[in-house]
């Protein structure tokens, strides 16, 4: 058996994480541009003002914004055959209630989708990658306001209809899901995902509530205005997941392990069942948080269910109820796993985690699923010849996908492609390092910001144009 010969390969990236070109045509400033780099050590910095004597990646990225055409290129070398790019939201609207939009954005996006299509790459677009516009945090306190709601779906019309035709697949928002009052990475991600600065909620469980409510009643409305403006539309939501397995068979553990795997699904099955869940409202209840079900919410959920379900997945972790000599606290909560290998950076290595989840989420929502994020981050040297040999990447992508294509062709599970993250070095988003690097082409730039920008393929670049080719047939 066989992998559909119109099963997706590609590749991930967000505007702000590469474009750069920060203030350039119009473009406003987003939540991201106000964030410091940072490293594996030193946390990200938040800034909603900018200062003179910090660091902002974003501000540079890896200049896609000029250079996209030759990167598309290299992207097209390889036989890609998806791209899923992001929409930097302040680019549109760069002051997020503009009454019009701004022109010089939508037409960057148009070429670059333009020269996507020119090259059989499907464009495949997020229309939120954390790309908040920051006047939108200012003036409207951001995704606890309802009103943003109301200024997403006018952003989401505005390129959908400038795209129509170009585009088919769509995706609403990039892991809305990890809003988590109980992580390391908690104020980073409230503040990436929501423009929420985390020290300054007063009622953690009421306001990241709100916020999460907020973001899946706004995806539930863009799906459905998605498919009015043309029924040929497909339409998703990329979740970031984390499967947690218990450390012993001992039933409190693997009732915990349960309750931590599916601890963010509520957005899901908000966006698959039709209505926002009951257990969640319960649970709600008992926390003293208050939220307000309408009958006009009611019928959104109802209207905007999923074509397809998006994927990220990068670690599994160990959920546990006692505390052990050696434990290592994984990123989303839980413990690392002993029995895995490390990234870098700390992330556990698990190909056949990726089986698990594919299989879990089939069974669950029984929708098409695709892969729209997994990947190495790793420090890559570059060799005497000027090549980076990244046997270390290869070896994890081949791991994983034979665990992808095992899960399609033994389990049948519907997944539809494979979208590797980020298959040109870009800037983290949790550190801010350019020294986390995920690419099959290297990008000559450092994190002291020196660096000529040249893209040069490493190993990984060829192995994966030849997996390409071979549809995946030698895994
Ligand atoms: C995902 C995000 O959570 O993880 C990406 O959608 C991100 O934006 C990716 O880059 C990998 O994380 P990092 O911190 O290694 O860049």
């Amino acid at each position: 058996m066989k992998l559909d010969s119109k099963f997706l390969w590609g590749g991930s990236i967000a505007a702000h994480q590469l474009e750069g070109a920060y203030d350039v045509d119009g473009k406003g400033l987003n939540v991201m541009d106000t964030v410091t780099g940072g490293s594996y050590e030193t946390p990200r910095e938040i800034t909603p003002v900018l200062q003179d004597n910090k660091y902002y990646p974003s501000h540079e990225g890896i200049d896609f914004y000029h250079r996209y055409k030759e990167d598309i290129a290299m992207f097209a070398d390889m036989g890609f055959k998806a791209l899923r790019i992001s929409i930097d939201w302040s680019r549109i609207y760069p002051n997020g209630d503009d009454e019009k939009p701004n022109e010089q954005g939508l037409k960057f996006y148009e070429s670059m989708i333009d020269e996507l299509i020119k090259h059989k790459i499907e464009p495949i677009i997020t229309l939120f990658h954390f790309e908040l516009p920051i006047a939108i945090m200012k003036k409207y306190n951001s995704w606890l306001n309802r009103e943003t709601i109301n200024l997403y779906l006018r952003f989401v019309e505005t390129v959908v209809t400038a795209y129509k035709g170009k585009v088919k697949y769509w995706v609403t928002f990039n892991e809305m899901n990890h809003l988590d009052p109980e992580t390391d990475v908690s104020s980073l991600f409230t503040y990436m995902l929501a423009g929420v600065e985390y020290s300054k909620i007063k009622n953690k469980e009421q306001d990241l509530a709100v916020i999460g409510y907020n973001m899946t009643l706004a995806s539930v409305k863009a799906v459905k205005l998605i498919h009015e403006i043309d029924a040929n539309n497909q339409v998703g939501c990329v979740f970031g997941l984390t499967p947690s397995y218990p450390r012993t068979c001992k039933p409190e553990e693997v009732m915990k392990s349960f309750n931590d795997t599916i601890r963010d699904f509520y957005q899901i099955d908000a966006m698959t069942y039709g209505e926002f869940p009951k257990y969640k409202l319960h649970e709600y209840k008992k926390m003293g948080v208050n939220l307000e079900v309408s009958p006009e919410d009611q019928k959104a959920f109802k209207e905007g269910i999923l074509d397809f379900i998006g994927l990220n997945y990068y670690m599994s972790q160990v959920s546990s109820v006692t505390t052990e000599e050696g434990d290592q606290e994984s990123l989303f909560g839980g413990v690392v796993n002993p029995y895995l290998e490390k990234s870098a950076w700390g992330w556990t290595v698990d190909p056949l985690g990726l089986r698990y989840l594919l299989n879990f989420m089939y069974r669950k929502y029984q929708k098409p699923i695709i892969i729209c994020e997994n990947g190495l981050g790793a420090v890559d040297e570059v060799g005497e010849d000027g090549v980076v040999h990244d046997d270390y990447r290869i070896d994890y992508l081949n791991k994983h996908l034979t665990q992808l294509k095992n899960a399609v062709l033994e389990d049948g599970v519907e997944c539809f492609g494979y979208l590797m993250w980020g298959p040109i070095d870009l800037v983290s988003a949790t550190t801010g390092e350019m020294k986390k690097r995920y690419g099959f082409i290297y990008v000559d730039k450092h994190d002291d910001g020196s660096g000529d920008l040249s893209r040069t393929p490493k190993d990984s670049y060829y192995w994966y144009k030849n997996l390409i080719k071979e549809n995946g047939d030698n895994l």
